[in-house]
């Protein structure tokens, strides 16, 4: 493929308005993906020369990151996500009746070039599927008079802009505010407040509530900002800066990929005021002037609305030079969109795709706090730590400190879906118990839940009255429930799947051992596994949770080792009653063989001994 003069022209312009810079190469190679419906290799050597990068790195990043593409994809390139809520809804079938219906494969494109599918790994919207994308833009609760519709739209070539708006429009769903989400702060008060008050006093503050992180490590917040704002003096790594006082960044983590965790979609939805208050106090503290919101590639439809907020926000002199009137406190947040990896919402990875590279977390320590962003002392926060942050710094730490447990403070926002009659976000302080919760979403007939995540933990019936907090059991906030109807085995595939195709591929540990748990889960699934894959799986899973460079690997097995642990039966009633089949079923394989050659007789297949 040659590139025509007017799109080298177009590539200039978008590297121009990306300031040429490479720590924009991903934001440009969105770009190119959307003009082009792919990455052009000509484009690719366009973007290094213009850029100053190595070929590799430009290729690199399109490798690593799904929303990018070599092959073209469709002019309308469908999504179905693959999170176990959604399958549980029938996406699956879904998928295949919309394939049948468009003429298309899954991960193809059809002949004319009009439209592809795949299915991605998760699109945040378990509250509300069977859910996908087109282009990246929402489509929830689809059934198949949606799909049929959809396909019309397609077949007659309707630009996307004039379909009919119910198709995209996602609801909040909050079922049960508490703390933060009955007590929104108006816009700029609490940063008022703080000014008054002092910013130190402020982190005193933040210090004084207990908040503790919300992404899910719970890592003490005023202690990271603390250290951000202590960090290097001088810029031994930064030779440029010598002598000054090194920049400082904010990043607000809204990568929000662990499938099951969407409430932070409503909180940007919402209550993005708020996110970005708190990001301003944390930038006063620290003395950053130039913030980032990393905002999962899935959450498109959301960006929009939050560069107007940005915007309104600019106007009102909450951002920008002299916020509020107060001379040196400068600081402004541009918006990074991510590209479809859930490795990317990992701190120090997020970072690396930050500055326009492959998210390949980093080795640690040091830690952002000290050596984030280009180097430099940098704050990564949880979307819901900044907004807690803010009302914190408006009500006092007393007020926050008040509620939830001695070492768990506050509330938790829970992202709840699965088996219940109502999905949606909830808000409890900490220390409610499971049963609590499952009453309140009505849950009936519930087997069990999986809190975190698949990088969390699968709790059964007996483990109910289990509370949730830092002490017993942590949360980023994602809660899927089963009941007695779902095959748990089914489940944890579903989340080795997920895992596998998701590992970043940095580590031999995580990247081989994920795949292998996938094989395992598939071999028992099928009715192929034997006593000995137990004993196999149970090894692995251990050595892939010590072995791993990240928390991905760290937590990938988490699932299946809670299971095997906790429902040994249900692994042991799918085995067949052999000591040891192997992975590779040589006998199947040569089926075809034995075909051609009208062999069928005994000597021709493989023996199996029984136990
Ligand atoms: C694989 C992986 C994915 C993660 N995804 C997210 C995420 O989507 N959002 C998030 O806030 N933290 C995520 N984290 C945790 C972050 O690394 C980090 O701890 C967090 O953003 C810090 O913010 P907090 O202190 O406010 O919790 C993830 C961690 C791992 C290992
Ligand atoms: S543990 Fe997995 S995701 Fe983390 S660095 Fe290793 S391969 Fe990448």
């Amino acid at each position: 493929m040659t590139i025509s003069d007017a799109d080298q022209a177009w590539l200039s312009a978008v590297v121009a308005n990306h300031g040429r810079h490479a720590t924009r190469l991903l934001q440009i190679l969105r770009d190119v993906q959307d003009h082009f419906r792919h990455i052009p290799r000509p484009v690719m050597q366009l973007l290094a020369e213009q850029l100053g990068v190595p070929l590799a790195q430009v290729q690199g990043v399109t490798e690593f990151y799904s929303f990018l593409s070599t092959q073209p994809q469709g002019r309308y390139h469908l999504q179905l996500s693959d999170s176990i809520s959604d399958h549980m809804l029938g996406s699956r079938a879904l998928g295949t009746y919309l394939c049948d219906k468009l003429g298309v494969a899954d991960g193809e494109t059809r002949a004319d070039g009009r439209v592809s599918f795949a299915y991605t790994s998760c699109s945040g919207l378990c509250d509300q599927g069977p859910a996908g994308l087109v282009n990246g833009w929402w489509l929830p609760k689809l059934d198949r008079s949606r799909i049929d519709r959809i396909s019309a739209l397609v077949e007659a070539d309707v630009p996307l802009s004039q379909w009919p708006q119910d198709l995209f429009s996602a609801r909040d769903n909050v079922r049960r505010p508490g703390l933060l989400l009955s007590n929104p702060v108006a816009s700029g008060s609490a940063l008022k407040w703080s000014l008054m008050r002092g910013l130190a006093s402020t982190l005193d503050e933040v210090d004084k509530s207990g908040l503790r992180g919300r992404g899910g490590a719970g890592f003490q917040t005023s202690w990271k900002w603390r250290f951000c704002f202590e960090g290097p003096e001088e810029t031994a790594v930064c030779p440029v800066e010598k002598g000054e006082r090194m920049e400082r960044y904010v990043v607000c983590n809204a990568d929000e990929g662990e499938p099951g965790t969407f409430k932070d979609r409503v909180l940007l939805n919402s209550h993005a005021h708020q996110v970005f208050e708190g990001m301003t106090l944390c930038a006063g503290i620290v003395g950053a002037k130039q913030g980032f919101l990393y905002l999962r590639g899935e959450y498109l439809a959301l960006r929009a609305k939050l560069e107007a907020v940005l915007a309104e926000r600019r106007r009102l002199n909450l951002l920008g030079v002299g916020i509020l009137g107060r001379e040196g406190f400068d600081f402004d947040i541009e918006i990074h969109m991510g590209a479809g990896a859930y490795i990317c919402g990992e701190e120090s990875a997020l970072i690396e795709s930050l500055e326009g590279k492959r998210g390949t977390p980093r080795n640690r320590p040091p830690y952002p706090v000290t050596h984030g962003y280009l180097g430099r002392p940098t704050v990564v926060n949880n979307v819901e730590t900044f907004v807690a942050a803010a009302a914190i710094a408006l009500k006092g730490g007393v007020w926050f400190a008040s509620h939830g447990t001695e070492k768990s403070k506050g509330s938790k926002i829970l992202s709840i879906c699965g088996d219940c009659a109502r999905p949606g976000i909830y808000e409890y302080d900490f220390g409610v118990s499971i049963a609590q919760i499952l009453k309140d979403c009505g849950a009936a007939n519930t087997f069990g839940v999986q809190v975190g995540g698949p990088s969390g933990v699968f709790i059964g019936e007996q483990e109910f009255e289990r509370r949730l907090g830092f002490e017993d059991l942590a949360t980023g906030g994602s809660f899927m429930i089963f009941d007695k109807t779902r095959d748990v085995l089914e489940i944890v595939r579903n989340f080795t799947h997920f895992f596998a195709h998701e590992s970043c591929g940095f580590c031999t540990p995580c990247r081989v051992g994920t795949s292998l748990l996938r094989n395992a889960m598939d071999k028992l699934c099928a009715g192929h596994g034997a006593a000995g894959d137990l004993v196999e799986i149970g090894n692995l899973g251990q050595f892939v949770r010590a072995a791993s460079h990240c928390g991905l690997g760290q937590t990938a097995a988490n699932p299946l080792l809670a299971t095997l642990e906790r429902f040994p039966e249900l692994y042991q009633s799918r085995l067949k009653s052999i000591s040891f089949e192997p992975g590779f079923d040589l006998d199947g394989e040569l089926s075809t063989a034995r075909r051609m050659t009208g062999r069928d007789d005994a000597h021709a297949h493989l023996e199996q001994e029984s136990v």
